[in-house]
């Protein structure tokens, strides 16, 4: 779920879940306050208004006290009967004093306790029209007053009053409660909802910064796992990819490093050998040591050799480092391979001969002529250190070298095979590489810098296709180039 979503969800549970818990609050705590809520709003059964109601009532015990105390005066008296107008008082939320001789003789028990009975205006006092006028402490409010002269002479009156406090009291009782619920299921509802949307944007964000600070630190292989599939997640997985783009470059970068370090102590090396051999040489005939012309000419032609080596060595260095660095232009053409290959064996058979290798090449029994697209002259040079190498690390008497030419599907494939020495199966996987040799001692005699390969390999992926070997010590080698076939537009059309 996008962070969006949650955030809208959020916020609209944030406003329907305060509502729905505040309507249950405010239904349990009226029941609580109130008691029954029936209670509250229908005094009467008549489907009267509740005030209505009350006021009815209020008036209709007020009537019945006055005239029973016309009829008869004493009967305010009687406790047990003041005590049944005191009850039906009550629940309307009033109640009653009686005074006699200013001396308080009745007071309903909700008023019991109170100062209320104390303040009550005198015997005598002329009612004022407006009713209620009076408020007492404890919001009792003086509701009606009579003033009666019973029959042995002695005066006395009776109050009827409101309660205001049980209205009230109830009503500021709700009001806190009230506020409190509403308080506490806000801060409930935000607390919840807050940490669950925060949970899942802080804590993949935290793990984010923590990658990102393993990665300031050089640790760059410090994984970020996406946790979940919104902005969060898409962030993470882009975060993880460039941690492996990068841990790919700085790889890469050590790797180039290494290999820097590897050719210049091999061009080292191999340049040291030549170099030391010429001075040794020129020394030689410095010092008059080569003393007869015979002599000399020997030094002079071992030092032309050596020349040859370091020039060819130099060559094929910096056709490697070109390629390496992919700044050898290739003039790409369209090709027929077996003409190509027909060719270039006239071309070498000579010289592969005059060392003591027979070369052959067998045409191939293909249905149509056999086209790529490649460089004429790099294909060459490829096929030239393969069979350089065929010549040079052949140990037969009759040393052979067989090229032929086979169709693979969408690929042809020259195969060029010889009955030499072979190599060994834990070198074969390396005879690619850049000066690698079979021959750990780098003996100058039997072989070169470790180039040829290496530069046969670039120049064939710069084709499109692919350089393999295989081998056998002791009975040969096969080395195989597998270049697409070109591609035939009438057909992509
Ligand atoms: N036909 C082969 N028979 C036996 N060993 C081979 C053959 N071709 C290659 N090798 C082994 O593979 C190694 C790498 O070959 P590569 O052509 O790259 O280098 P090189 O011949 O030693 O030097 P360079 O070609 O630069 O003069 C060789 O040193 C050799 O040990
Ligand atoms: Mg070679």
């Amino acid at each position: 779920m996008s962070i969006r979503i949650r955030l809208l969800l959020s916020y609209f549970a944030m406003l329907m879940v305060p509502l729905v818990l505040l309507t249950i609050a405010i239904v349990v705590i009226s029941v609580t306050v109130v008691g029954d809520l029936r209670s509250v709003f229908t005094l009467d059964t008549q489907n009267k208004n509740p005030i209505a109601a009350i006021l009815g009532e209020e008036s209709d015990i007020a009537k019945d006290i006055r005239l029973r105390v016309d009829s008869n005066p004493d009967s305010l008296r009687d406790q047990k009967l003041l005590q049944e107008y005191s009850d039906r008082l009550k629940r309307i939320n009033m109640g009653l004093v009686v005074r006699v001789n200013d001396k308080v003789d009745f007071t309903s028990p909700s008023l019991q306790g109170t100062n209320v009975a104390i303040d009550l205006p005198p015997f005598g006092v002329e009612q004022s029209p407006d009713r209620f006028e009076k408020v007492f402490s404890e919001m009792w409010v003086l509701d009606r007053q009579y003033d009666v002269t019973f029959t042995d002479g002695s005066k006395g009156s009776y109050y009827m009053l409101l309660d205001l406090d049980f209205l009230g009291g109830s009503a500021g009782k709700f009001f806190k409660m009230f506020i409190v619920t509403l308080l506490v299921i806000l801060v409930v509802t935000n607390g919840i909802l807050t940490y669950f949307v925060s949970r899942k944007i802080i804590r993949p964000l935290h793990a984010l910064k923590r990658a990102a600070g393993e990665i300031k630190q050089g640790n760059l292989s410090y994984q970020v796992k996406a946790e979940s599939r919104d902005e969060i997640g898409e962030l993470a997985i882009a975060f993880e990819e460039m941690r492996i783009k990068l841990k790919d470059s700085v790889d890469m970068q050590l790797q180039f490093e290494d290999n820097r370090k590897d050719l210049i102590s091999n061009i080292s090396h191999d340049l040291k050998t030549p170099v030391a051999a010429i001075k040794g040489y020129v020394e030689g005939i410095m010092d008059g040591v080569a003393n007869s012309p015979e002599m000399l000419d020997r030094y002079v032609k071992t030092i032309h050799s050596k020349t040859i080596q370091m020039d060819h060595l130099i060559d094929e260095l910096f056709l490697f480092s070109k390629l390496d660095l992919k700044r050898l232009p290739f003039h790409f053409e369209e090709v027929d391979l077996d003409a190509f290959l027909q060719d270039c064996t006239e071309e070498l058979q000579m010289d592969v001969e005059k060392r003591g290798v027979k070369l052959d090449y067998e045409a191939p029994k293909l249905p149509d002529s056999a086209v790529i697209i490649a460089d004429r002259e790099k294909l060459k040079r490829v096929l030239v250190n393969i069979i350089e190498n065929a010549v040079k690390y052949m140990d037969k008497e009759d040393g052979r070298i067989w090229m032929d030419l086979r169709d693979e599907g969408d690929f042809y494939r020259i195969v060029v095979k010889d009955n030499g020495q072979g190599i060994a199966a834990d070198a074969l996987p390396f005879i690619f590489d850049r000066f690698y040799r079979a021959d750990p001692s780098r003996n100058v005699d039997t072989g070169g810098s470790g180039l040829g390969l290496a530069i046969a390999q670039h120049i064939v992926e710069e084709h499109g296709g692919i350089i393999t070997a295989g081998s056998e010590q002791g009975v040969g080698t096969v080395i195989m180039i597998s270049i697409k076939k070109r591609v035939d537009r009438g057909l992509m059309e």
